[in-house]
């Protein structure tokens, strides 16, 4: 598709971070800038330590190093781009310029149960955020999928340091395929994948984005504890798999039913002939194709 011009009302305030990507003129809206971002940033917590970088591997590298260091909980690594970026399930994940790539380093000190949830809070913080600075409707795909129009938009991964049963820190990745060509995913990603400039035919700040996403993921951690009643209904509202015929492949077994919604544990509830309802905490999900309606067989990753 051809890039159109960034609207000059939307370009951030600020500056690009220093010495920042050479974005192309039309897509220079999507630098972000940490003091830019700071100056606007709502939250007590998230966000409030940042670093911005250029280029990294992951953000989730970048995070750890500084975890190890002595980041403080909500610190936030944001990365233009990523060389070595990061899928579920050990798969790569394309970063070029222009998508929000992000990693939040918590120290939730949370019982390790609470996981599943806060990926379910996280991948509804972006989608709500998503939606609301694109106007792109976005839907969610158990685990952490976001959808848009049927197709993958953004991730979520989580990785855990656990002290016993208590996660001592969590590192919260959030990655969205923002301003930038379906033609710069890998050719394998581009029939189930698309961004959101794809999609709404133009380009949208980042560092808004951004900002959004992070005051909107404040409010949703708190849930993950004191409210998962409030997560499982929000989950409902955006459920792409609710009442779909599905497959999981769960430990090298394949389990088929209807999708159920979400437990107030975050695991995919599955109507099931054989077992009757069963939730489950993991999994890889695949849409099955049912007669007379319609859609392509999907995989969730
Ligand atoms: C998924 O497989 O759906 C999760 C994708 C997570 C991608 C994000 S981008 C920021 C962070 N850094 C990475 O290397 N991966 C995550």
């Amino acid at each position: 598709m051809t890039v159109p011009a960034f609207p000059r009302e939307k370009q951030p305030a600020g500056t690009p971070s220093q010495g920042g990507v050479a974005y192309p003129p039309h897509n220079e809206g999507s630098a972000i800038s940490a003091a830019a971002l700071l100056a606007e940033l709502q939250t007590h917590e998230i966000g409030r330590a940042l670093r911005v970088l250029e280029q990294t591997t992951s953000t989730v590298d970048a995070a750890r190093e500084w975890l190890n260091q002595g980041a403080p909980n909500g610190a936030v690594v944001i990365a233009q781009r990523q060389t070595q970026g990061r899928g579920r399930l050990g798969r790569s994940w394309a970063s070029p310029a222009g998508g929000l790539w992000l990693t939040v380093i918590l120290r939730p000190h949370w019982d390790v149960g609470a996981v599943g949830l806060l990926g379910l809070a996280t991948a509804l913080a972006a989608a709500e955020a998503v939606e609301k600075e694109t106007g792109a409707r976005i839907q969610l795909r158990w685990p952490n999928d976001l959808m848009l129009g049927g197709r993958k938009v953004g991730g979520v991964l989580i990785e855990t340091e656990l002290d016993g049963r208590i996660v001592a820190a969590a590192l919260v990745s959030i990655g969205v395929n923002v301003n930038f060509a379906l033609g710069e995913l890998p050719e394998e990603a581009r029939g189930s994948a698309t961004t959101v400039l794809e999609a709404t035919g133009k380009l949208h700040p980042l560092p808004q984005l951004a900002t959004r996403l992070l005051e909107t993921l404040e409010g949703g951690l708190g849930a993950v504890t004191d409210d998962p009643q409030a997560l499982q209904t929000l989950w409902r509202a955006r459920d792409a798999l609710r009442g779909k015929q599905v497959c999981v492949e769960v430990a090298g077994k394949m389990l088929r039913g209807r999708a159920a919604g979400v437990d107030r544990q975050g695991r995919l509830l599955l109507a099931t002939s054989l077992l009757g309802r069963t939730a489950l905490a993991t999994g890889e999900v695949t849409l099955v194709r049912e007669e007379g309606r319609e859609g392509p067989q999907v995989r969730a990753e």
